[in-house]
C-alpha cells in the first residue's frame, strides 16, 4: 500500500481491463473503416480561448469544467481539451485541409478532461470515440454519421438503446426562440432553482434539460422549439429522418432536446442508454455549420460529428452481459524450469520460440516448480514446456498439452514446427 492514491475522477486500467478496451477500440476502428472514417489524433492541450470560443462562454463546460493553467506569468492561457470537436476544427483550418478534398471523415478515441463532480459514469478524465465529417452536412451526412456510431452499437451487441432527435434550426431561429423562452421563464424566476436561475439570461435553452422535479413542470408548458423552427429546415430535418427510416434506425423525436454545447445548429441527437443509472447519456452530437466561422473562416463550413464516452460505453456492454467471452489470451508456452540454474537455457528457449512467432512466458522470480505450474495455469497458456538438466544435455523437452494434459518428447525444431502451425 502506498500513502498515493489516484486523483479524484481519474481511474486505472488494469490489464484484465485493458482486453476489454482493446476489443471496444478494435470494433470502433473497425466500423470506421467500413464507413471511410479516418483518425486523426491532436494535442491534448489548447490555447483556452479556442474552446471559450466554439462551446461557448455561458456553457457548463466552459464556465466551470475546465482544467485551465498558464505555463509562465507572460504566456497565453491554455486549457485540457474537455471535447474533440474544437481541437479537430483548429487543425482542419491550421492545416488547410479544406483544399485537398471537399469532404473529409474523421474519427478519433481521446482522453479528455472536465471538472466535474465525480460520479459513477462521470469522470474528471475520460475518453470518447467519435467522428467529424467536415465539409458536408446534408441528411446524406448527416445519417453517415449516425449510421456509424450506431453500427458500432449494433456490433458490440447492445440492445434498447433510445437514439433522440431533434432540430434546433439555424441560428436566427434560435436566437428567436432563446428570446420567447426568457419570456416564458422569467415570471417564474423565484420557483426555478438556482442553475436554472442563472440559465435564465445566460443560455434559457439549458433549462428545458433541467431534472428538477418543479423545474420539468414548468418546462412542460414552455413554447416549443419546433414552432420556431422555419419550414425549409424542418424539411430538411425531415429528410435525416427518412434516411434513418431507411436504415432501419429507431429514433424517437424529442423537441425537448437541446445539448450542452453552443455550436450545434439543425440537426442534434442524444443516445440513451437506461442501464447507466443518472448518467444515462451514451453519447450525443449534431450538425456544427457555423463552427469554422467562429474560429476565423471566411466562410461556414457545413460539418456534423458525434461523440460516446468509452466509459460509460463499457459500463454499458458490461451490464448487458455482452463481454463473457473476453478473456486475456494466455503464452502459447509456458516454460517450467526444474532448477533455477537451467535459467539462462529457459532463456534461450524463450528466445527461439519468440523468433518463431510464438508467445513465450518463464517465470523470473526463481519460484519452484509447483509454483510455476499455477503460474502456467494462471496465465491461460496453452502449454507448458518442461525444462531439467536431462532434457537439456538430450535436447528433447517435454511439452504438455494443458487443455487436454497429453504429453509428447520433442527436440526444438519439432516443437517449432508443431506450434509454428497453430
Ligand atoms: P458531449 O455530449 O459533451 O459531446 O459528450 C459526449 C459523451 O461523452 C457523453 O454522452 C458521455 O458519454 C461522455 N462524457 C461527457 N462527459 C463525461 C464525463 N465527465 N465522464 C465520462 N463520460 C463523459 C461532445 O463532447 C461533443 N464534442 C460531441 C460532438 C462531436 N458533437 C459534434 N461532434
Amino acid at each position: 500500500m502506498t500513502h498515493y492514491r489516484a486523483v479524484k475522477g481519474t481511474r486505472d486500467i488494469f490489464p484484465e481491463e485493458v482486453v476489454i478496451w482493446q476489443y471496444l477500440e478494435g470494433v470502433v476502428r473497425r466500423v470506421a473503416s467500413l464507413y471511410g472514417f479516418h483518425e486523426i489524433r491532436t494535442p491534448v492541450f489548447e490555447y483556452t480561448d479556442l474552446f471559450q470560443r466554439s462551446i461557448g462562454a455561458t456553457t457548463d463546460i466552459v464556465g466551470k469544467e475546465m482544467f485551465t493553467f498558464q505555463p509562465d506569468p507572460r504566456s497565453r492561457s491554455i486549457t485540457l481539451r474537455p471535447e474533440m470537436t474544437a481541437g479537430v476544427m483548429r487543425a482542419f483550418l491550421q492545416k488547410g485541409m479544406a483544399s485537398s478534398a471537399p469532404v473529409h471523415k474523421l474519427f478519433y478515441i481521446s482522453d479528455l478532461f472536465r471538472k466535474e463532480r465525480p460520479q459513477a459514469g462521470r469522470q474528471r478524465q475520460f475518453c470518447q470515440f467519435g467522428a467529424e465529417l467536415i465539409g458536408a452536412s446534408s441528411p446524406p451526412a448527416v445519417a453517415e454519421v449516425i449510421s456509424y456510431m450506431m453500427h458500432v452499437f449494433r456490433d458490440l451487441g447492445l440492445k434498447g438503446l433510445k437514439l433522440r432527435i431533434n432540430t434546433l434550426g439555424d441560428l436566427e431561429d434560435r436566437h428567436r426562440y432563446r428570446e420567447a423562452l426568457k419570456a416564458y421563464f422569467s415570471p417564474y424566476r423565484d420557483e426555478l432553482d438556482e442553475p436554472s436561475r442563472e440559465r435564465l439570461e445566460k443560455n434559457p435553452l439549458r433549462i428545458l434539460d433541467s431534472k428538477h422535479p418543479r423545474v420539468r413542470e414548468i418546462v412542460a408548458g414552455a413554447p416549443l422549439l419546433t414552432e420556431y423552427v422555419r419550414p425549409e429546415a424542418r424539411a430538411e430535418f425531415e429528410r435525416v429522418l427518412g434516411y434513418l427510416d431507411e436504415r432501419s434506425i429507431d429514433f424517437v423525436e424529442d423537441p425537448l432536446l437541446v445539448r450542452g454545447l453552443d455550436y450545434y445548429c439543425h440537426t442534434a441527437f442524444e443516445v440513451q442508454c437506461d442501464e447507466l443509472g443518472a448518467q444515462d447519456a451514451l453519447g450525443g452530437g449534431g450538425r456544427y455549420d457555423g463552427l469554422a466561422r467562429e474560429l476565423g473562416s471566411r466562410q461556414d463550413l457545413p460539418a456534423v460529428g458525434f461523440a460516446v464516452g468509452m466509459e460509460r460505453l463499457l459500463m454499458a456492454v458490461e451490464k448487458q452481459g455482452l463481454l463473457s467471452s473476453l478473456t486475456a489470451l494466455g503464452p502459447e508456452v509456458y516454460v517450467v524450469l526444474q532448477d533455477a540454474a537451467l535459467v539462462d537455457h529457459a532463456l534461450g528457449l524463450c528466445g527461439r520460440l519468440r523468433d518463431a512467432g510464438i508467445t513465450a512466458e518463464m517465470d523470473l522470480a526463481g519460484r519452484s516448480m509447483k509454483a510455476q505450474m499455477r503460474e502456467a495455469n494462471k496465465t491461460g497458456a496453452r502449454h507448458a514446456l518442461f525444462v531439467g538438466s536431462e532434457e537439456v544435455q538430450k535436447g528433447v523437452y517435454g511439452l504438455k498439452n494443458l487443455s487436454s494434459s497429453s504429453q509428447e518428447s520433442l527436440d526444438l525444431e519439432a516443437i517449432l514446427r508443431q506450434l509454428g502451425n497453430h
